[in-house]
């Protein structure tokens, strides 16, 4: 656990301070007992239920519905289609802006991809809902639909829009090449994935005249603000949402989807609240998911092991409507020093829906391939893998030369190898068995992941009976903003956490921008924070110009808060309580406003990542290719640690999900048919409790003055970077084999 840091530029965790406590989740008590009422929980009175009705093909039109059958059975209300859906202000393949996607909201009969809603039954109960549904029947008009990489055409996605990283590079990958002592070249391929929260998307829409209230998991409430106004020509401000919990978002939660808004179109037809729930089935086709990848790695080195080319080449999916793909090879822009580096992307038009983030968008499939073609060139270089990349260890930023905000992987490395063992680990594969016969092998990567920060907003309230309240439209997907959150805001306004309300998760509250891309934290913090030292700076004010008071003459500057009282820096025996502040004054409280974003200036001359190490060990069953992770050790540092219980949790549900890509999660479709073979968790592969090995999660102390006010860089995704290629290099390492086709599945083994 980070310690604090007398020469530290930022001012660490105080005595007293909430920041740096490992508090339990404030909000577990309620999810615990059932108190914490998610989404798909509310049921208001006269609420009529929806279900979907999607298609089973992949490409081409419905062509009939038999509307009769469904309106005929018994409890359907009604049958919503492309004849009767209501008409949108604007039609949903206009864009208005790079944060939002096309939508099929049946405006016409076209089917884009299988699971692509084509109707929506609505009934005075969820069964006679599902029911009509089915009844349906849809006909259609089938085309042969584009599945798989080989599929479909292929176009260089343009350099606007979301998750398209610019194509950079430097130097002569080819002169590069040319000169190099030795040269690897080796094409990775990873599987497409569907975000599978725990929580299935979930909408409860209820107009009052031109007022949309709707309860929702959301990610970015304020996005989906806007994008619901303008589908319905209304104002911002005339929807409300509301999204306390949420059991889980991975980035499908961060744009709204269709089947929400199918929900208020519904309720719109109706003149009645509607629930609608998507089902499993129902989360793979409009909601998003990681497309899949293959990936070219060409690396050159000289006799010394030194890169002298990194070229990354990325062949990804999109869908045939929108323009997400999966930006892999951002991080062989910044992970390790080479005088050549070029990254390229491609993506084919498939018959699928639109891909969207997932945790780690680019940097999880993009690392898997660079941290494999890494251990590779060790190999072939006969070096270990750790000293591997300690020689081509980057001290500034290759491509833009600019110096690292801080970066302490070289911590990392050492922290989590001598954590792991690794110095005693055999340069050859297929050297070690454990008492049963197994082959064991031990494999690392490096993990990486930008400090990113977007726009966020926050309100603070003193009292002067020493209360206080924060207020922020925040997001809790389950990551424990509830908590760190609160932490910073107490800590803001200088007062034991047990004294403040802290209220966030709607969007009648200021708009914290997304809870996504790692940057809530410091977003969302950071607003939280500006807004305590615009409350703690007036009540300053009041007391430093108070001739009555002890602290009168310090100047604004010259106090700090903390305990429910402030203090002279220069004495701090010399303070008073909030209380006596505000009631000499006659003020029964202070409010203030607080806004935090990227600074630009900053972002110019420094580069900012997280960065860790981890390390994997794996048994392979000799005869039956059975792959285990019987061992995993991340040592990550990320800035500044609000709350240490929390982030271990999150690098170890990050770690999982390496797990998880390298060997098990793979959505498999039909090309025949463009119909998912397993849109369901029996079929579609996560990791349980029996394939999640020991795991340690070391954080590793970092001072980043330069990366925002709070000194945070973001840990929600680094973890799946890095895990997924310390697998895959471990199960080399265990049998001398190398897959390049993830997940690594034991028929491949044999
Ligand atoms: Mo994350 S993929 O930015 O929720």
């Amino acid at each position: 656990m980070p310690e604090t840091s007398a020469q530290s530029p930022i001012e660490r965790t105080r005595h007293g301070s909430s920041i740096g406590q490992p508090l339990t989740r404030r909000d577990g008590p309620l999810k615990v007992t059932g108190q914490a009422r998610f989404a798909a929980d509310h049921l208001p009175p006269g609420t009529l239920h929806a279900a979907l009705c999607v298609a089973r093909i992949g490409r081409g039109r419905v062509t009939g519905l038999d509307v009769a059958a469904a309106k005929a059975h018994p409890g359907v209300v009604a049958v919503m289609t492309p004849e009767n859906a209501p008409k949108l202000a604007k039609h949903p393949d206009e864009k208005d802006g790079p944060f939002t996607f096309r939508l099929d909201l049946l405006q016409d009969s076209a089917v884009r991809y299988a699971n692509q809603p084509v109707a929506v039954v609505v009934a005075e109960t969820l069964e006679a809902a599902t029911e009509g549904a089915r009844l349906l029947a849809p006909r259609y008009a089938v085309e042969s639909p584009r599945i798989g990489l080989d599929a479909g055409a292929v176009f260089t996605p343009p350099s606007v829009g979301v998750g398209q990283p610019p194509e950079e590079g430097i130097g002569d990958v080819e002169a590069g090449l040319g000169a190099a002592a030795k040269t690897i070249s080796a094409t990775y391929e990873t599987a497409a994935q569907y975000h599978n929260a725990m929580e299935p998307h979930a909408a409860i829409a209820i107009w009052e005249g031109d007022r949309l209230t709707l309860h929702t998991p959301s990610q970015g409430m304020a996005m989906a603000q806007g994008r619901l106004a303008g589908l319905f020509g209304l104002r911002p401000e005339d929807i409300h949402i509301e999204s306390p919990y949420l059991g889980g978002g991975f980035g499908s939660k961060g744009m709204i989807a269709g089947p929400q808004v199918l929900a208020c179109m519904a309720a719109r037809l109706v003149g009645r609240p509607v629930k609608l729930v998507a089902s499993r089935s129902q989360m793979f086709g409009p909601m998003g998911h990681r497309p899949p990848t293959r990936q070219t790695l060409r690396l050159g080195v000289d006799a010394d092991g030194k890169l002298t080319a990194l070229d990354h080449h990325t062949l990804t999916a999109s869908s045939t409507f929108d323009d997400f793909f999966e930006p892999s090879g951002g991080v062989s822009h910044t992970l390790y020093a080479s005088p050549a580096i070029s990254t390229r992307h491609e993506a084919v038009r498939l018959d699928t829906g639109t891909p969207l983030f997932m945790r780690a968008p680019g940097e999880a499939s993009g690392s898997v391939a660079l941290e494999s073609a890494v251990d590779e060139m060790a190999d072939a270089c006969g070096m270990d893998p750790l000293a591997f990349r300690l020689a081509n260890y980057a001290e500034v930023e290759p491509i833009s030369g600019r110096p690292f905000s801080s970066k302490a992987l070289r911590d990392c490395y050492r922290q989590g190898a001598e954590r792991f063992g690794w110095a005693g680990r055999p340069l050859k594969p297929r050297q070690m068995r454990d008492a049963n016969g197994l082959l064991v092998g031990w494999g690392m990567g490096t993990a990486t992941f930008p400090a990113l920060m977007f726009e966020g907003n926050a309100r603070a309230e003193l009292r002067a009976d020493g209360t206080g309240t924060v207020e922020i439209g925040a997001h809790d997907m389950g990551q424990g903003a509830w908590t760190a959150l609160a932490q910073i805001a107490a800590d803001g306004l200088g007062i034991p956490i047990e004294k403040l309300t802290f209220r966030m998760g709607s969007s009648n509250l200021p708009d914290a921008g997304i809870a996504g891309g790692s940057g809530h934290t410091a977003t969302a913090g950071g607003a939280i924070h500006a807004a305590g030292l615009d409350v703690i700076g007036k009540l300053a004010d009041l007391a430093t110009n108070d001739p009555a008071s002890a602290l009168y003459g310090a100047g604004n500057a010259g106090v700090v808060a903390r305990g429910g009282r402030l203090h002279r820096r220069d004495d701090e025996s010399r303070s008073e309580s909030f209380e006596a502040i505000l009631g000499r004054a006659g003020q029964p409280s202070i409010t203030g406003l607080g806004k935090a974003s990227s600074d630009p200036a900053a972002q110019k001359s420094h580069a900012m990542h997280a960065h860790g190490a981890v390390f994997a060990e794996v048994k392979v069953d000799p005869d039956l290719g059975q792959v285990r992770v019987t061992r995993l050790v991340g040592a990550f540092a990320a800035g500044r640690i609000i709350n240490p219980r929390l982030v271990t949790s999150q690098y170890y549900g990050g770690m999982i999900w390496g797990v998880s890509f390298a060997l098990h999660e793979h959505a498999a479709m039909d090309a025949r048919t463009g119909r998912f073979l397993n849109d369901n968790l029996a079929e579609y592969h996560l990791p349980v409790n029996a394939d999640t090995p020991a795991m340690e999660a070391i954080l590793v102390h970092e001072d980043d003055a330069v990366v925002n006010a709070l000194g945070v860089k973001g840990v929600g995704e680094i973890g799946i970077t890095g895990t997924a290629g310390a697998v895959a290099n471990a199960v080399w390492h265990a049998t001398g084999i190398r897959i390049r086709t993830l997940p690594i599945t034991l028929d491949t083994l044999l």
